[in-house]
């Protein structure tokens, strides 16, 4: 198949394009580099054993997307472009709804206009706001609690709605857990811009001694050591997921909503002594007050995906760490750290 990656240089995009890749199929990537670098499509060639073709472009340039349809043969869209950190999009409500939304638009119209009807959406357990229980199925209610998450909320209706106009839709709704980890040859990861929001990024550039110390956000909540509990998945295998995904729409499947988690929670101090081990440094930290917004624990039931996409997560904690912490030293190498 040939796939078009919108975001497919960022984090997920870029491992889950070494991955189709090297499946053999074929990939033209859209992305505006707002929060990634050119010189990942060839690190990508590199792991990949082909070249994805890259195209510098916005979703929601429509007259580029209607020409990218034109000229290519694209089989299906895996649409990762978008904007993610929370806290930025209550500040800027609009920005994420203008990008997320407005962008998505643009790009699902332009594939019915082209007749490309298969389509794999990045989704989020944030649309499962803060669960009544814990492991978190698909028929959970749904309740975003900020803008980031509304946005993802919204599309995944507008998806839903698209499904029931017109069965050609194939379309995956795959909601991630917190993705953490790299590509184990330590040449593609995460590089985020100033300091890291989310606690694995956090830590490795406390071990490598970018930053002094961890404020590990609260420690009285009600879990086994007091701290947060999380659903932390390799993203490599998050990236395998999606190829589980396009599969199983390719057997026909018209709807799959599916949590992409290991179905594990391990809380902030079980990560911290998992990246002290993979590491051999220390991570100094200190217990300050809960984050505004953050839940106790979340982590998926991931049964659905295993009957459905026939994919399960493979990857430990301990890879999870070991191939963060191999990435890191290549980050300060390439001064993206
Ligand atoms: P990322 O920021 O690393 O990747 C997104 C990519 O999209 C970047 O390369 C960026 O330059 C590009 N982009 C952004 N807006 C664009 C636009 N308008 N047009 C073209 N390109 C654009 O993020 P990621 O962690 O790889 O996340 C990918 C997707 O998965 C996002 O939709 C995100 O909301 C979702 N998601 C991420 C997480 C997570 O914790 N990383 C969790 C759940 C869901
Ligand atoms: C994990 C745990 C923190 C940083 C976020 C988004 C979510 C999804 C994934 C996109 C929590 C604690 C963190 C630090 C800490 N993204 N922590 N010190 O909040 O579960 O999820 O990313 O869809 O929408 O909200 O991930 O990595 O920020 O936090 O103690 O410096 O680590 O309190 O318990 P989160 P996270």
């Amino acid at each position: 198949m040939h796939i078009l990656v919108t975001g497919g240089l960022g984090y997920i995009g870029s491992h889950t394009c070494v991955e189709l890749l090297q499946a053999g199929h074929g990939v033209t990537i859209l992305d505006n580099l707002s929060n990634s670098r050119a010189d990942v499509a060839e690190r990508i060639a590199g792991l990949g054993g082909a070249a994805p073709i890259f195209i510098e472009g916005d979703v929601r340039d429509r007259q580029l997307l209607c020409r990218i349809f034109r000229e290519q043969t694209v089989d299906a869209v895996i649409h990762f472009a978008g904007l993610k950190a929370v806290g930025e999009s209550v500040a800027q409500p609009l920005r994420y709804y203008e990008c997320n939304v407005g962008g998505s638009l643009v790009l699902f119209e332009a594939m019915a206009e082209a007749g490309v009807k298969t389509l794999v959406f990045s989704s989020s357990a944030t649309v499962y706001g803060d669960p009544h229980a814990v492991p978190i199925r698909e028929d959970f209610p749904l309740r975003a609690t900020n803008p980031y998450g509304r946005s993802k909320l919204m599309l995944e209706e507008v998806l839903a709605d698209m499904a029931a106009a017109d069965s050609q839709w194939r379309i995956a709704r795959l909601r991630y857990f917190n993705p953490v980890g790299a590509h184990e040859s330590g040449l593609l990861g995460e590089a985020p811009n100033g300091i890291p929001n989310n606690l694995m990024p956090y830590v490795a550039q406390v071990a490598a001694g970018l930053r002094a110390r961890l404020s590990v956000f609260g420690n009285d909540y009600p879990t086994p050591d007091g701290t947060g509990v999380r659903d932390f998945i390799h993203v490599v295998d998050l990236a395998q997921g999606h190829l589980a995904a396009l599969a199983a729409l390719a057997r026909g499947e018209g709807m799959l909503t599916v949590n992409l988690g290991t179905g594990r929670g391990y809380s902030v101090l079980d990560l911290v002594r998992a990246f002290e081990a993979a590491s051999g440094r220390t991570i100094p930290f200190d217990f300050v007050p809960r984050r505004p917004g953050d839940i106790a624990a979340c982590y998926a039931d991931p049964a659905l995906a295993a009957s459905l996409l026939g994919w399960t997560a493979r990857r430990d904690l301990a890879a999870m760490c070991r191939d963060t912490w191999r990435w890191q030293q290549t980050a300060v190498t390439l001064g993206l750290a």
